[in-house]
């Protein structure tokens, strides 16, 4: 038997090209030698997104961007968390075992609680319970289907961490009952720049979209920030911000000589982001046609999702049994 391999994907925007390094690309990649369970976490997004078009449509946006990326309904169990009602039983019997103290510190709050703080307001100004509690819906998503490990970006790092105390606190009280998960970090990809140089995030407005239209990809490449060397400057093109995402687009070969040609001061900066722009069109845009009949097609897709909910829940069913025994719920 395979080992499983779980993550989720939160719908609150449109998916760029650093989602696609960090998450998406690694995801894949484990494809071949895992059980993969991939998921839309449409409730962790309700937790911040109010406002149900835009849900849905995020929803539907994620669900048709990792299907024209390749994804394959097939090979992977590709579902909506939302699909699963074994989740809200099982994340209630963990937040009786989870310290409350473990959430004070949890990031996804603190970060707002620090904000808040940060220009004088109540550390809880505006917090709902939900995000309080959502490193516990997330230690459910995990701990439901027994995954031994779950690839996340660095910043949910704390969060499956997170998971595995909630695992051990369950396992020390109740036995064995839950596989204890590993987070699985792809270290050299932890950081993709954004078009400004910080890391890229919808939070910075500064993302390069996956599925943009070429023209619109076109600008967004274009208005990537660089400094103010001229065509014939050396440069340094590991402090490039070009550089930076080029470098995992391009085969190998041409990174070499690019690089060379930065160091040389061959290079204007105006070429450089042409090519990245005819790569990343030519890499994505083979693909756009698909994404926007994907998107056309929400029957089709719900179909997909639901296939994949039955598949999901014949894992969840049998863990969240012996969890009810294992606690006293059931005999
Ligand atoms: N919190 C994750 C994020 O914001 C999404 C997520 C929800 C997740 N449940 C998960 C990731 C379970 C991995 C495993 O990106």
């Amino acid at each position: 038997m395979k080992q499983i391999a779980l993550s989720g994907i939160k719908p609150t925007g449109t998916l760029h090209i650093g989602n696609y390094l960090g998450m998406i690309k690694p995801a894949f990649d484990l494809i071949e030698n895992f059980q993969t369970l991939y998921f839309v976490a449409d409730y962790h997004a309700l937790t911040t997104l109010k406002g149900k078009d835009t849900l849905n449509h995020n929803v539907y946006d994620v669900v048709a961007t990792l299907l024209a990326l390749g994804l394959d309904p097939q090979k992977v169990i590709f579902f909506r968390q939302s699909d699963i009602p074994e989740i809200f039983e099982f994340t209630w019997i963990l937040n009786c075992f989870t310290a409350k103290g473990l959430l004070n510190r949890a990031h996804a709050y603190k970060a707002v609680a620090d904000a808040n703080l940060s220009v004088g307001k109540q550390p809880d100004a505006d917090v709902n319970a939900g995000l309080y509690n959502y490193p516990v819906l997330m230690a459910a998503d995990i701990l439901l289907y027994g995954s031994h490990f779950v690839p996340v970006g660095q910043d949910q790092r704390q969060h499956v961490e997170i998971a595995r105390d909630i695992a051990l606190a369950v396992n020390n009280t109740c036995g064995e009952v839950l596989t204890v998960p590993e987070p699985l970090i792809q270290e050299t990809v932890m950081t993709i720049p954004g078009i400004d140089g910080r890391k890229m995030s919808k939070n910075y407005n500064n993302t390069i979209p996956i599925f943009a239209d070429a023209k619109a990809l076109r600008k967004q490449v274009m208005r990537i920030v660089t400094d103010s060397r001229r065509p014939e400057d050396p440069k340094n093109p590991d402090e490039c911000n070009v550089f930076n995402i080029f470098k995992y687009f391009a085969p190998p070969q041409t990174i070499d000589s690019r690089r060379n040609a930065y160091l040389s001061g061959e290079l204007a900066y105006s070429e450089i982001k042409q090519e990245l722009y005819e790569l990343l069109n030519e890499f994505f845009g083979s693909r756009r046609d698909t994404y926007t009949k994907l998107l056309d097609d929400k029957n089709h897709l719900d179909r997909i999702l639901n296939e994949g909910a039955d598949k999901a829940r014949a894992i969840a069913g049998p863990v969240l049994e012996s969890m009810r025994r294992a606690v006293g719920i059931r005999r």
